[in-house]
C-alpha cells in the first residue's frame, strides 16, 4: 500500500526514482510524485493524480529535473481523495522539507490542531502533511533534521515508512520505519531506500531491512542506522538472489498471465525442495514431533486469497490431522478476543508478509502464547521476521495485484504441512500419505498440461464476459476453491460475483437466480459430486446459464447436465483445488481482458495492504 523509493548518488535522481516507482506501482496507483533536491539547495516537487505515466509525462521522463538526491511515492489514498494536492511528496510550509509516507498517522487530527495553533496552514487533507509540517516546526528550532525527526517520531502514533529530504542538506536524506515495510539498498556510489526490493534490484542486491523504530541517514557513500534511542546500530546485510527478469513481463501482455503460467514451476520449486525419498522434509522448521503432538488446536489466520488458502486448509488439515482447525480473517481475529493459548499453533499465511491486519493478528496470537508458523513469499518481510517458524513459498516476485502463483504455492505448502503433521500424529494412514505424495510429485506436470490447452476457457470467457452477476457454487473443497475463483473475477473484471456452498443456496440466495444469471458450478470434489449435481439442476431449472468445472473422470457425467465444461486432470482429492483454481484464474483473466479492464492494476486495490 503506497510505494516509496529514495536515491542518493551521482546520477540524475529523477529518472531513477521514476523507474523505481514503476516497479512499485502495484502497491498503489492513484497518484504519484517525486521530490529532488539540487545542489543549489532548491527542492523541486512534482506530483500528479493518476498513473505514474502522467507524472512521467509531466517531468519529461525525469529530464526536466536536475539533482542527484530525491524521494518518490506512488499512492493508494487513505486520507483525502486521489488528486494532485493530496499526492506525495508533501512540502513543508517553509519549502525546506519534503516527505513521502506509507502508513497511517492515527493522531493526525490532534497534531494538525497543534500546528494550526502555531500558524501552520495545511494544503492537503492527508495525515502525511502533518508529519511534514511537524518536522519543519522542530527543524526551525535548531536546523537539525535528524533531531527534528526523532522529536516527530516521539509524537506521532500509527504506522509509517518515511523518506525525508531537506533543502539545507542536499547530500543526504532520512528514512524511518514503524509497521510499514522499508529497506535500504547499497549500490556503487549510490544508496537507496524502497518499500520493496523490486524497485532497486536493477541497481543492487545488497540490502538491509529496517526494523520498527529505526532511522537511517543515507548519502551517496554512506548509510548510518540508529535505533529508537538515537544510538548508532549495525545491521545485517542480506543478498537478494532472484533474477531481475523475474520482475519483468517477459513477453506476456500482463503480469497476471505470466504469473498464472509460472505456477507449475513455482509449485515445483516450493514443494520439491522439501521432498526427500518421497517424504516431506521441513528442515526449515524448528518445531519438533513432541510439539506437534502437544498442539490442541490450529488456527489459520490470513486475509484475501491467503485466507482462501486457509479455507482449503481447514478441510484438508482436519481430514489429515483429526484436530480442530479454525480459519480466521485476520482483521476479525485481532479484535475477537480469540481463545488462543500456549497449546495452539497459529499458521499465518501472507504473500507479501506485510499485510497490516495479518501482522496485528500474529502479534495478538504471539502475545497470547501461541506458536506462530508463517507461510510467506517475501523473504525478510515483517511477518516472516516476527514468526517463530517460517516456511517460504518460492513463488518469486508476484507483481499483478490479483494473486495466482502465490496462492498456488501457499496451497501446496499447507497441504504438505498437513502430510507432515499427519504422519507425526499417526492420523494420516501410510497408504493415504503415499497416494497424496505420488500425486504431489505429478502436480506441476498436470498443471503444465492444463495450461497448454486453454482455448476452451478463452471461448467461455467470450461467451460470458457480458454477464453482470455470477455465482460460484460447490461443496467442500469446491466451495473453498470457489471463494478464490469468485474473488479473482470480481477483483479484475468488476463483475459482481459471490461464492456459495451449493447446499446453502436454497436458504436464500437461490432467489437471485433468474434467466441468464451465470452460475459457475464446481464439480471437482469427487466425494460429493452427485450432491453438487443436484444443486446444478436446481439453478438450471430457474434459468441460470451454467458453466461447469469438472475433472476428466466426471466430465461425461457433467456433460449430461451442462454443455460448457472446463476440464482439469484428476488428482488426489486434497490436491484437486490446486488444479481446479487454474481455469478459474484464466477465466477471470480473459473476461477482464474482454471487458477492457486494467488487469494488473485493478481499481481501488493494492497488492500489499499496510493499512487497517
Ligand atoms: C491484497 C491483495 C490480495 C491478497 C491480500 C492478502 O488484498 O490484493 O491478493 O490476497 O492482500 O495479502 P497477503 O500479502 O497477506 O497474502
Amino acid at each position: 500500500m503506497c510505494g516509496i523509493v529514495g536515491y542518493a548518488g551521482r546520477e540524475a535522481a529523477a529518472p531513477i526514482l521514476l523507474d523505481g516507482l514503476e516497479r512499485l506501482e502495484y502497491r498503489g496507483y492513484d497518484s504519484a510524485g517525486i521530490a529532488v533536491v539540487s545542489g543549489s539547495r532548491a527542492l523541486q516537487v512534482k506530483k500528479s493524480k493518476g498513473r505514474l505515466s502522467e507524472l512521467s509525462r509531466l517531468v519529461d521522463g525525469g529530464k526536466s529535473i536536475d539533482g542527484v538526491l530525491g524521494i518518490g511515492h506512488t499512492r493508494w489514498a487513505t486520507h483525502g481523495e486521489p488528486n494532485d494536492v493530496n499526492a506525495h511528496p508533501h512540502l513543508s510550509q517553509d519549502g525546506k522539507i519534503a516527505v513521502v509516507h506509507n502508513g497511517i498517522i492515527e493522531n493526525y487530527v490532534e497534531l494538525r490542531d497543534f500546528l494550526c495553533s502555531k500558524g501552520y496552514v495545511f494544503q492537503s487533507e492527508t495525515d502525511t502533511e502533518v508529519v511534514t509540517q511537524l518536522l519543519a516546526y522542530y527543524y526551525a528550532e535548531d536546523n537539525d533534521a535528524f533531531s527534528a525527526l526523532y522529536k516527530v517520531l516521539h509524537r506521532v502514533e500509527g504506522a509509517y515508512a518515511l523518506g525525508i529530504i531537506c533543502a539545507d542538506c542536499p547530500e543526504k536524506f532520512l528514512a524511518a520505519r514503524k509497521d510499514a515495510p522499508l529497506l535500504v539498498g547499497f549500490g556503487e556510489g549510490a544508496n537507496f531506500i524502497a518499500s520493496d526490493v523490486t524497485a532497486i534490484i536493477k541497481h543492487t542486491r545488497d540490502v538491509v531491512y529496517m526494523e520498527d523504530g529505526e532511522v537511517a541517514v543515507i548519502t551517496a557513500d554512506s548509510v548510518d542506522f540508529f535505533d529508537a534511542m538515537e544510538e548508532p546500530i549495525e545491521k545485517e546485510h542480506k543478498t537478494i538472489d532472484w533474477d531481475v527478469s523475474a520482475a519483468e513481463k517477459g513477453g506476456y501482455a500482463h503480469f497476471m498471465l505470466k504469473e498464472i503460467m509460472e505456477q507449475p514451476e513455482a509449485v515445483r520449486k516450493t514443494a520439491f525442495s522439501r521432498i526427500r525419498d518421497n517424504r516431506v522434509c521441513f528442515d526449515d522448521l524448528k518445531i519438533d514431533e513432541a510439539y506437534v503432538k502437544s498442539v490442541s488446536k490450529i488456527y489459520i489466520v490470513a486475509c484475501g486469497s491467503s485466507y482462501h488458502v486457509g479455507v482449503v486448509g481447514k478441510y484438508n488439515l482436519e481430514r489429515m490431522l483429526r484436530k480442530p482447525v479454525e480459519v480466521c480473517l485476520a482483521s476479525e481475529f485481532r479484535y475477537s478476543n480469540p481463545l488462543v493459548d500456549e497449546s495452539c499453533l497459529v499458521i499465518v499465511i501472507s504473500q507479501s508478509g506485510e499485510t497490516l491486519d495479518t501482522m496485528a493478528a500474529l502479534r495478538e496470537a504471539k502475545a497470547l502464547g501461541a506458536h506462530i508458523l508463517s507461510i510467506v513469499n517475501v523473504v525478510g518481510s515483517s511477518i516472516a521476521r516476527e514468526s517463530h517458524d517460517v516456511l517460504y513459498t518460492w513463488a518469486g516476485p508476484e507483481i499483478a495485484v490479483a494473486t495466482t502463483k502465490a496462492y498456488s504455492t501457499q496451497l501446496v505448502l499447507l497441504n504438505m504441512l498437513g502430510m507432515y503433521f499427519g504422519d507425526i500424529l499417526g492420523t494420516l494412514p501410510g497408504e493415504e500419505y503415499e497416494s497424496i505424495m505420488a500425486e504431489l510429485l505429478l502436480l506441476p506436470e498436470k498443471m503444465e498440461r492444463l495450461l497448454s490447452n486453454i482455448e476452451d476457457i478463452k471461448r467461455f470467457a467470450s461467451d460470458y464476459f457480458n454477464h453482470n452477476s455470477v455465482f460460484f457454487i460447490g461443496r467442500n473443497l469446491d466451495y473453498a476453491m470457489g471463494l478464490e475463483g469468485s474473488l479473482k473475477l470480481k477483483e479484475i473484471s468488476y463483475i459482481h460475483s459471490e461464492a456459495y456452498a451449493s447446499g446453502e443456496l436454497k436458504h436464500g440466495t437461490i432467489s437471485l437466480i433468474e434467466n441468464g444469471t451465470l452460475v459457475v458450478a464446481l464439480g471437482t470434489y469427487a466425494p460429493l459430486f452427485d450432491k453438487a449435481m443436484s444443486n446444478v439442476v436446481e439453478v438450471k431449472a430457474r434459468g441460470a446459464d451454467v458453466l461447469a468445472l469438472a475433472t476428466e473422470k466426471n466430465l461425461a457425467e457433467m456433460k449430461k447436465t451442462v454443455e460448457n465444461v472446463m476440464v482439469v486432470p484428476e488428482t488426489h482429492t486434497v490436491l484437486q483445488p490446486s488444479l481446479g483454481v487454474v481455469p478459474l484464474q484464466l477465466f477471470s483473466y480473459y473476461v477482464a481482458l474482454l471487458r477492457g479492464c486494467d488487469i494488473d492494476k485493478p481499481r481501488n486495490l493494492a497488492k500489499s495492504v499496510t493499512v487497517e
